[in-house]
């Protein structure tokens, strides 16, 4: 028999584990220009990831910010005649606004250019070269400032008219300087110990094999500060460099939650739970911060993701094709919730995906007004109408019990895939539990019951309260601001003794031309 006193201990640890930490990153922009909707996907899909895990009980974190150093940001600046610091105080402005009126539940939004990053990126560094990871020598060879990386002659590819190009596509510049190596090479076996210790460090699948492979090729020491300019993190001790723009980027991870003083917060939520990046960029987060690490004797992130490119009508985005969208004007047009909904929805997480005005309003119109919208909308004008606005307790019959099994069963599906960060087929359970309780409310015809079986009228608007309170929990996490006021029209409701006229959580929406 449990002893008050356990029953205590248990009650403690309970919510001990309830607030175990969760710490998410995206990735830090370069604000080299506005941000587009591939931003603001990964932005969105760490938010979705990070009010999950708070519903779950986690104690979360979530760290965004802006990557300002490097060659990129220098040429862009000088391009518009402008100096650096300016051009990357506003643009980082425009990236901080979009989380802002994307509802992205950030903690922390860390700029490079902060000096407590910078004493962040110095500590690292410090404890590298007490490791003997870094030494002096001459770098020689391919470079490409698009992409910020260090490419080997063997990895080039050739463009039109021979001109040599990254993986990536972009050009590559041959470049010979003085530079601080770090030892790189002494870490591919540590790094291969690591994938294969950990399978699901690398997720999904396809980039953890791509890595293995690019890793068991063998590792060169890698080129870690550069002298031909001037903006970055300067390296202790050694007048003249900078750190390679990636090494002090990825540092960003450890400032975001108060490295190297904070130490209550960087012992609570170092090391991270997930670093959500795009595909583009696995290899500087499974292979170099990962090695930056070990050297620094620091503990190792948990698990990254690579999600997938976002294409507009499955073209990529680029200025000069002129189909760079702002999210945030998309989201002006048609609502923040609206937007989220659809990139999580249409998209299998972790493949490529493709937006347009037409699909967005195609699909929210379809799931959100037609289906849960009208749901919520029918349910409640229901009970206005026919209960006075109070709400009845669910039905017992047979029927009401399986649509609510029905909608538990998706609650749990859906949390399932979420955990997963398998987001559409998450949604998919979600619908299908909506659309249950679409056809319960056509078959149960309340409508008709309200002259010939009142009380039964009562059961099953009771049962569809209840069924629409479960699947805005399920939803939540994205589409919160539908959510919470939909949760705040039911308190309100509540706390009143009844309900008032209720307004559609989704409205319809209307396609707008968009400028070709
Ligand atoms: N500054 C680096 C990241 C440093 S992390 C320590 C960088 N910046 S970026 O602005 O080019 O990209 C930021 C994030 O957006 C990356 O995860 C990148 O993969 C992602 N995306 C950029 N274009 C994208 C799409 N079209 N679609 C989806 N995500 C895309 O890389």
């Amino acid at each position: 028999m449990a002893t008050a006193a356990s029953e205590f201990a248990q009650a403690r640890l309970e919510r001990r584990a309830m607030s175990e930490p969760f710490y998410i990153t995206t990735a830090i922009a370069y604000p080299n220009g506005r941000p587009h909707i591939g931003h603001a996907y990964e932005a969105i899909a760490a938010d979705v990831i990070a009010r999950f895990q708070r519903a779950q009980g986690r104690d979360v974190r979530l760290v965004t910010g802006t990557d300002e150093h490097g060659l990129k940001m220098v040429q862009t600046a000088r391009g518009q005649g402008r100096d650096t610091l300016e051009f990357a105080d506003e643009m980082s402005g425009y990236f901080r606004q979009m989380c802002d009126e994307l509802s992205i539940s950030y903690d922390a939004f860390v700029r490079t250019t902060e000096d407590r990053h910078h004493q962040a990126s110095i500590a690292l560094w410090k404890a590298m070269e007490a490791n003997g990871d870094l030494y002096l020598d001459r770098y020689e060879g391919w470079y490409s400032v698009r992409d910020e990386a260090f490419y080997d002659e063997k990895e080039l590819i050739e463009g039109e008219g021979g001109v040599k190009l990254s993986p990536q596509n972009t050009p590559v510049e041959w470049t010979v300087e003085e530079s601080w190596f770090f030892r790189l090479s002494r870490y591919a076996e540590p790094l291969l110990k690591l994938y294969a210790d950990n399978p699901d460090f690398i997720r999904p699948e396809s980039r953890r094999n791509e890595i293995v492979r690019f890793v068991e090729g063998g590792l060169k020491d890698l080129s870690v500060s550069r002298t031909s300019f001037d903006w970055g993190v300067p390296v202790p001790g050694s007048p003249g460099h900078v750190m390679y723009v990636w090494v002090d980027a990825l540092t960003t991870y450890m400032t975001g939650v108060g490295f190297p003083d904070d130490r209550a917060s960087y012992d609570r939520f170092w090391p991270a739970d997930l670093h959500l990046i795009g595909k583009d960029i696995v290899r500087f987060h499974a292979v170099y911060w990962p090695a930056f690490l070990m050297s620094a004797r620091l503990p190792l992130p948990k698990s990254l993701f690579g999600h997938g490119f976002l294409l507009a009508r499955g073209e990529k985005m680029s200025k000069s094709l002129g189909n760079v969208v702002d999210p945030m004007e998309l989201a002006r047009t048609y609502g923040v919730d609206s937007l989220r909904y659809f990139l999580m929805r249409e998209v299998s997480f972790g493949q490529d995906g493709s937006y347009s005005d037409e699909a967005i309003v195609t699909r929210c119109n379809a799931e959100l007004a037609n289906s849960f919208g009208n749901l919520a909308q029918r349910t409640f004008s229901m009970i206005v109408k026919n209960l006075d606005g109070v709400v009845p307790a669910a039905g017992e019959a047979p029927d009401d019990a399986a649509l609510l099994a029905r909608v538990a069963e998706a609650a749990a599906e859906a949390k399932s895939r979420f955990g997963d960060y398998d987001f559409s087929v998450g949604l998919d359970a979600w619908m299908a539990a909506v659309f249950a309780a679409n056809a319960y409310v056509d078959a149960q015809a309340p409508w008709a019951l309200r002259k010939t079986d009142p009380d039964r009228m009562a059961q099953v608007l009771g049962t569809l309260a209840a069924a629409v309170e479960q699947l805005a929990v399920v939803v939540e996490p994205v589409v919160p601001n539908a959510i919470a006021r939909l949760q705040a029209y039911v308190e309100e409701g509540r706390a009143a003794g009844r309900l008032a006229a209720p307004t559609p959580i989704f409205p319809r929406l209307e396609l707008v031309d968009t400028p070709e």
